[in-house]
């Protein structure tokens, strides 16, 4: 590689600096590149106790890559007993930390330029000097973030590589040829393209946020589609009066394929279908807390008006669409919509926005619809009373 390839490489700071236009013309979804000083002065918002920490609890998604003489182990959480996981040379990856710790929050919000119904988690792993996770392909686009230490990462070009399994939990590729090969220091970035092979060989204890996305395929979609025709919406049945007499009864006509497809593309042409896909696209896989003790739409009223400020609970991310170029005016939240009127779309702005809302926020007065949202994401735990 190298660094000195500039079709692979931005520094920040000097006169090729980050421009997100530039980056989703040039690079999204089309090629790898390092990001230097991506975050000047960056300071690691978690630790390395933190994630052990995490990956003790039930609900959280963690696993313990390592390597010992060469042997690949794979522990996975929730972690009971550390010494046993960690040895040799070892890697500490948590799911969903978004979710949990709001102070990484920052470190998602420069990737903004991608809608957030594409973004999935953040992952945070640790790893010991000497460890990584082997050479791999993910599926997703992914921006690896540089903590504390040092890591040499490299990214190969899409092609046909051998899969191995050294173990029934781990889908490694042999050799790449890489195009990037790059030492990160904290707060540098690599953004790798669903794809392109990657290895991560850590050089000094090191910190990764990997900001990772989704991309739905046919068969998610399709989960969608039943999810919709469950709920007894366009289940259209085939229908073929006046049909023409053909020369033998085995004989499938072409327009009976034909009528067959457009049965389905006319449920997928229907408003439902668009809600349904709404609802999927906001789904977060949050699990509902809701609280013990149920708060009533007069609670929230009563304090909203006394002043009063609520904020999404961590890694909340509502989606919202404004009733502009077809799509129904609503808010979703985790797989929920919340339909609101026009009149409202001002304060269903502020709540999608994430931003700590109170009364103060909109000149106008909250509708009843308003708060009654907010009372029932403040029951499922997706909203909460935020501190000042
Ligand atoms: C890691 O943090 O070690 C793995 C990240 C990745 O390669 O996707
Ligand atoms: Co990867």
């Amino acid at each position: 590689m190298s660094t000195n390839d500039k079709t692979y490489f931005i520094d920040a700071q000097t006169g090729t600096s980050f421009n997100t236009e530039i980056f989703l013309k040039h690079y999204w979804q089309q090629k790898p590149v390092i990001i230097k000083n991506f975050f000047p002065n960056f300071a690691d918002p978690i630790d390395e106790n933190d994630l052990a920490g995490l990956a003790q609890e039930s609900d959280v998604d963690a696993r313990i890559i390592s390597n010992r003489q060469g042997n690949w182990h794979v522990e996975q959480g929730p972690i009971s007993d550390f010494e046993e996981a960690c040895r040799g040379k070892w890697t500490l990856l948590v799911q969903g930390v978004d979710k949990y710790v709001p102070d990484v929050a920052p470190i998602l919000a420069p990737f903004s330029f991608v809608p957030d119904w594409r973004l999935d988690d953040l992952m945070v792993s640790f790893s010991t000097t000497g460890a990584g996770v082997g050479a791999h392909i993910d599926q997703y686009d992914v921006f690896l973030v540089q903590g504390k230490g040092k890591r040499r990462w490299r990214v190969g070009k899409p092609a046909d590589y051998k899969e191995v399994c050294p173990h029934p939990k781990l889908r490694q590729i042999e050799g790449f040829e890489p195009v990037i090969d790059v030492t990160c220091e904290p707060g540098d970035v690599v953004y790798v393209p669903p794809g392109w092979p990657h290895d991560g060989a850590t050089i000094e204890d090191s910190l990764t946020y990997s900001v990772g996305y989704r991309a739905p395929d046919n068969l998610q979609l399709a989960e969608s589609l039943a999810m919709m025709l469950d709920k007894g919406a366009r289940n259209y049945r085939f229908t073929d009066a006046g049909r023409a007499i053909q020369s033998s009864s085995a004989l499938v006509n072409a327009s009976d394929i034909a009528a067959l497809k457009q049965q389905l593309i006319d449920a997928i042409n229907s408003e439902d279908f668009t809600l349904s896909l709404l609802e999927a696209m906001s789904e977060q896989g949050v699990p509902e807390f809701p609280l013990e003790d149920e708060v009533t739409l007069e609670q929230i009223s009563n304090e909203f008006a006394a002043g009063i400020s609520f904020a999404p609970a961590p890694g909340i991310r509502a989606l919202i669409c404004d009733g502009k170029r077809g799509l129904p005016r609503a808010l979703y939240v985790n797989g929920s919509q919340f339909a609101f009127a026009k009149s409202d779309q001002e304060w269903f702005e502020v709540l999608a926005s994430g931003a700590v809302l109170n009364a103060t926020c909109c000149q106008d007065a909250p509708s009843f619809t308003f708060l009654e949202t907010l009372t029932t994401l403040v029951n499922n735990g997706y909203w909460e009373w935020a501190e000042d």
